[in-house]
């Protein structure tokens, strides 16, 4: 059965121009795009978008990176979409992402990791609804 995830298109991808190659790797890997658009985050939006991980150390430093320039936000259908979109990022940290991911071709490091995925049906409902408005999704 078809699903829905969320993606972001992080900072550090869009600023190195890498956004259109990931859009393409996404439609040639059989996800349906039903939302997209680019927005710069306020500090505020970061934080309440990563709230679950309010008590970590890097807290900081992600809603700052998150917020510091413009990304892209995405509503992706695919039969299990979670783990397909999981499965195309590739690990959280590059130095461990497997061959052929997004991660491994475009993060530079753990904090900018080019993509961002929800981890699980639950989660991806609620980002979805956190960034796009029932009119933006087709
Ligand atoms: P993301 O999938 O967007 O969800 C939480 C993010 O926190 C994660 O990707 C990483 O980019 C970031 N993150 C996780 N661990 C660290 C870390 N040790 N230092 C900085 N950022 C981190």
């Amino acid at each position: 059965m078809s699903t829905l995830t969320f993606g972001i298109i992080k900072p550090d991808a869009v600023r190195a121009g890498k956004y259109g190659a990931i859009i393409q790797r996404i439609v040639d890997n059989g996800f349906n795009i039903r939302g997209m658009k680019l927005i710069h985050m306020s500090k505020k939006e970061a934080e309440g978008f990563y709230a679950v991980h309010a008590e970590r150390p890097f807290f900081g430093e992600l809603t700052e990176f998150m917020s510091g320039e413009p990304c892209v936000v995405l509503c992706l259908e695919k039969e299990n979409a979670v783990k397909a979109w999981r499965d195309l990022m590739g690990a959280t940290n590059p130095a461990e992402a497997a061959e052929g991911t997004l991660r491994k071709e475009f993060a530079t490091s753990i904090g900018e990791n080019a993509v961002h995925g929800s981890d699980s049906e639950e989660n991806a409902v609620i980002e979805i609804s956190y960034f796009f408005s029932k009119l933006e999704l087709v």
